[in-house]
């Protein structure tokens, strides 16, 4: 295997591993497109390596950099963030650069100490400080959260290049530089996704972060997954319309159905939301996994929860998807909640409770024996024009 190695700005060269094997990032999110891994190599009078690659691509980083060195050495290592996406080549390239010193927050070094037994020499970056590596200056801008507490990103001011870690990027291998030159709109659907499975939950920090980055005029984003990104405007006002979020004039509907009975009476649900008007997404769990089923709802106003009974309890793959929704934050959406049991309905007020942190407002529920009886169709169909209608609201109320 070989690693992409694009030249984009003199004396800045984007490395990448494609990652196909890894089938689930973070061990909980499908990724078929697969993933790329993206490190940055500056040589200037000082040379500098920003971040790295997953450890089992670890040797094709380093012989990637020594052959791009020619022989210099490596004078700092840039850390940004410590998730062994990033950090797994960390100890390779420690063992084989001893010389080099590694850029890191105080939390970055915790970091970096508990996952790696392995000796380095460092330097804690303060927010705002600035490195002269020759003729170009580095300045290290701390934003805590975006993804871990440790991560802070770096602005090469000469070139107006943003080495912006996690943020801005994209699930997807990477065979080109740019999302907008050489991709198009391909990366649309992958990068939404990567920011709702793994960014979402910090929407916040977003916010604040794209807010002290507005001071400097960036004409490359650089990302640590995916494609660079040169349409820097477009690129932030989707990541702002994402974190505040703009809400889609959609109802996605979840649900689990063992033996047919349930996703007979989702049926009446998307009725009522098509009557109205408004769109309705449907999603069976597990068959649809949970990645996709998070990009759907980070910009759903309106969300319908099929759920059976399970042992007395709420099925286990609509508990994950709400443990998961609880996680990533996703608070206040309109809910309807269609339960089913068969001798003892027990499982809407457990569904109810486990909606509690999310601070759900749940408009409606329908909780049915076996099958949906003639009595049960209009409530369904009642409820799914219910949640239509507030998805209307909601998609069209400005942010
Ligand atoms: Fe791509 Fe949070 O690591």
């Amino acid at each position: 295997m070989s690693i992409v190695t694009y030249e984009f700005r003199r004396g800045t060269y984007l490395l990448s591993a494609n990652d196909l094997r890894t089938k689930l990032f973070e061990s909980l999110w499908d990724i078929p497109e697969g993933i790329s891994y993206n490190a940055y190599l500056l040589i200037d009078d000082r040379t500098v390596l920003v971040d790295g690659f997953k450890g089992m691509y670890a040797d094709l980083l380093i012989d990637k950099v020594k052959e791009l060195l020619g022989g210099r050495r490596l004078d700092y290592y840039i850390v940004h963030h410590g998730e062994p996406d990033h950090s797994g080549s960390f100890p390779y390239v420690v063992k084989e650069f001893p010389e080099v010193r590694v850029l890191t927050t105080d939390v970055g070094l915790k970091i970096l100490r508990n996952l790696y037994d392995v000796s380095f020499n460092y330097d804690v970056v303060s927010d705002g400080y600035e490195l002269k590596i020759g003729g170009r200056t580095l300045k290290f801008i701390h934003a805590p959260w975006l993804h871990w507490p440790d991560t802070y990103v770096t602005y090469l001011v000469e070139d107006k290049v943003l080495f912006s870690c996690d943020a801005f990027g994209s699930y997807g291998l990477l065979t080109a530089g740019y999302w907008d030159r050489d991709y198009g709109d391909i990366h649309m659907s992958l990068s939404k996704r990567y920011f709702a499975n793994i960014v979402a939950r910090y929407r916040g920090q977003v916010i604040k972060a794209i807010d002290k980055l507005s001071k400097y005029e960036v004409n490359v984003i650089a990302p640590a997954h995916g494609p660079l990104i040169g349409d820097v405007g477009s690129a932030i006002r989707r990541y702002l319309s994402w974190s505040k979020p703009v809400f889609d004039s959609k109802v996605v509907i979840i649900y689990s159905s063992m033996y047919g009975n349930l996703e007979e009476a989702i049926k009446y649900v998307v009725k009522g939301v098509e009557e109205v008007r408004a769109k309705a997404v449907l999603m069976k769990v597990p068959d649809t996994a949970i990645t996709y089923v998070f990009e759907e709802l980070l910009d759903a106003p309106s969300i319908a929860l099929g759920v059976p009974t399970y042992d007395g309890n709420v099925f286990p793959y609509i508990k994950l998807v709400t443990h998961l929704m609880t996680t990533k934050m996703l608070d206040g959406r309109h809910i309807g909640i269609v339960s089913s049991g068969l001798w003892a309905p027990v499982v809407e007020a457990k569904l109810i409770k486990d909606l509690e942190e999310v601070k759900a407002v749940i408009e409606g529920k329908v909780s049915i024996l076996g099958r949906a009886k003639e009595s049960d169709k209009e409530k369904l169909i009642a409820l799914g024009r219910s949640l239509g209608i507030k998805a209307l609201e909601l998609s069209s109320t400005p942010t």
